[in-house]
């Protein structure tokens, strides 16, 4: 089954073309992160009206590279939730339009699930995905983690009751002056940090698989004032460095912590990672650390960095499962 899906839930213009939810012939993106860094965040008006200039060409490029024309495509897939309302109505309009033009089936994807699927992409779904499996979703907008016993049971454990962790990324990026997105430019500067240096604080919660990244973000502003007044008013690199460095441990410290509770209690055969936060280097190598020590447990992420931040190829492969 040949999937065209459509993504502009954020500030990603993006189309592909995926056979059986795991074959990915077209993958095309527009990022408007250049854009979005002159105001040091998305705007969801600007982000808007890109998706409406960017979305004709994006579409029909995913066909071309596909090599495919409409015959051989047997549906249309959008995100349809969650996202900014604007954005997500330029794609959604826009696929439905293209279904109905062309008389094929639309299917509605919530957009987590697309992440959560972004690990099927380029797997061989009856031999590298084991379930049950436990898929721990970070990106900007959310932070959830979820026990799937197949495709189509998919049970969340608990998410975030403030900031997402992308979002603190982003947020502590901006409080250090860095552009936008934060989370590269923050995983850029701690390669040269000592995690170590700042103990910042990991949240405890009553519920044991949420979690919360506001305290955390809010004890990075008291500390940077607190460095800025001994340093007379500035930061130096080394220090910049390090605070880097420590923030990006401590997430990462707090999503393995709660990873590794909810794998003493579900024994899963798998720990999927996914989102843009899978991105980050120092949250794979401590998320590995934790799997290998709770046992024969394989640790996923995307075959592809492209496929961890937002892409529609992630999209047609959950409209497929599902
Ligand atoms: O999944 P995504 O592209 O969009 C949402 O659905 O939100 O995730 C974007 C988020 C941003 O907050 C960005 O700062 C973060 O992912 N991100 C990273 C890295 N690459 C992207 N965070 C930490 N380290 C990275 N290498
Ligand atoms: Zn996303």
């Amino acid at each position: 089954m040949h999937i065209l899906a459509i993504e502009t839930s954020c500030d990603e213009t993006a189309a592909a073309v995926v056979v059986d939810g795991c074959q990915v012939l077209s993958n095309v993106i527009a990022s408007q992160a250049d854009l979005h860094a002159l105001t040091g965040g998305v705007v969801p008006e600007v982000a808007s009206r890109e998706h409406v200039r960017q979305l004709p060409w994006i579409y029909k490029k995913a066909l071309t590279e596909a090599n495919l024309d409409w015959e051989q495509i047997d549906a249309v897939a959008a995100t349809e939730t969650p996202g900014l309302i604007g954005s997500l109505l330029v794609g959604i309009q826009t696929a439905r339009t293209l279904a109905e033009v062309h008389n094929k089936p639309y299917i509605a994807v919530n957009h987590i699930y697309g992440h959560i699927f972004s690990n099927w992409l380029e797997r061989k779904p009856d031999q590298d995905i084991k379930f049950p499996l436990l898929s721990l979703t970070v990106s900007g907008g959310h932070t959830n983690l979820y026990l799937i016993t197949s495709p189509r049971e998919i049970k969340l454990l608990g998410s975030t009751k403030d900031d997402a962790a992308g979002e603190a990324f982003d947020k502590v990026a901006k409080l250090m002056d860095l552009p936008y997105p934060g989370g590269p430019e923050i995983s850029k500067l701690a390669v040269n940090g000592d995690p170590m240096r700042f103990k910042l604080p990991v949240a405890q919660l009553d519920q044991p698989y949420d979690f919360s990244f506001s305290g955390l973000k809010t004890a990075v502003l008291y500390l940077l004032q607190d460095l800025k007044v001994q340093n007379d008013g500035t930061l130096p690199e080394k220090l910049k460095a390090d605070l880097a460095a420590s923030f990006e441990h401590t997430v990462a410290k707090t999503l393995a912590g709660v990873c590794r509770k909810a794998i003493a209690e579900f024994n899963p055969k798998q720990v999927h990672l996914a989102g843009g936060v899978a991105a980050n280097s120092k949250l794979r190598k401590v998320l590995e650390e934790a799997v290998s020590t709770s046992g024969n447990i394989d640790l996923l992420w995307p075959a592809k960095m492209t496929y961890c931040t937002d892409n529609a190829a992630m999209i047609a492969s959950a409209a497929y499962f599902n």
